[in-house]
């Protein structure tokens, strides 16, 4: 294999940022400087390190997305445009990724794409109570009894009952961000991940959810520097803090 394709490969950079740090001498193969990005190495048994670190290989590539509206949360659509398709052909063809969990279409925020199956299987699990966070702009303004409602356990049909949830106004800061105009909106955080979920729990209480943005999910929180459509991978803390969100307490 190339010398910049397997940097690439083991660092999550792109390939012509693996390609700087070769030219600029900060790779070593077999404990030599290698300068020369097409150079072939054995990705079985050759031992790279960049900047005197060993690298070692990656089982799994964990990536935080903005999702746009408009996007489905699929590998594949017929119609519509998948949030896989936001990928550089690069990042999208290293590995069989996908979305963890669904954002409706015109659902923004935060969306972990992986191909890491059983992290994915555990944050959703309802049992792990990796917790999800909400910020929707509403038709009208949330009441202490809606609160108490969500806090209950919204009932969303005649044989379904949500499990509690915590809503709560935003903040003064967090209003400045996500609702600069005039109107109504409210965080609700729940553990759940029930088809159109947020919007059936407000639509209960007599409510409407006008625009849905995910803000955090088992910990970590989107990036506010991601325009929707932009993504980047998680950093070494973000992943723990995933990891220990589900682990057997
Ligand atoms: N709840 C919803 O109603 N929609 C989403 O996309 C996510 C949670």
């Amino acid at each position: 294999m190339r010398l910049d394709k397997l940097l690439a490969e083991l660092t999550g950079m792109t390939r012509s940022q693996a390609r700087d740090v070769i030219v600029n001498g900060r790779v070593c193969v077999n404990g030599d400087v290698k300068k020369l990005t097409a150079e072939k190495v054995n990705e079985e048994s050759d031992v790279l390190t960049l900047d005197g670190e060993t690298l070692t290989f990656r089982k799994f590539v964990y990536y935080m997305l903005n999702k746009p509206a408009g996007t489905v949360s699929a590998t594949q659509d017929r119609a519509a445009r998948t949030v896989l398709s936001l990928l550089s052909a690069e990042d999208r063809k290293k590995r069989n990724l996908f979305p963890v969990g669904r954002l409706d279409k015109d659902t923004e925020g935060l969306l972990f794409l992986t191909d890491d199956g059983m992290l994915s299987h555990r944050l959703l699990s309802p049992r792990k109570h990796a917790d999800k966070l909400y910020f929707a702009k509403l038709e009208r303004k949330i009441t202490e009894e809606d609160i108490a409602a969500f806090a209950a356990g919204i009932k969303l049909d005649e044989d379904l009952t949500a499990m509690p949830a915590v809503l709560r106004r935003l903040t003064n800061e967090e209003l400045r961000d996500f609702l600069p105009e005039d109107g109504a909106a409210a965080a609700v955080t729940l553990q759940e991940g029930k088809f159109h979920q947020v919007k059936r729990m407000f639509a209960a209480t007599g409510n409407e959810v006008l625009y849905l943005k995910r803000m955090a999910m088992g910990g970590v929180l989107l990036d506010k520097t991601l325009l929707p459509g932009e993504y980047r991978e998680l950093t070494k803390d973000e992943l723990i803090t995933l990891e220990n969100c589900v682990t057997e307490k």
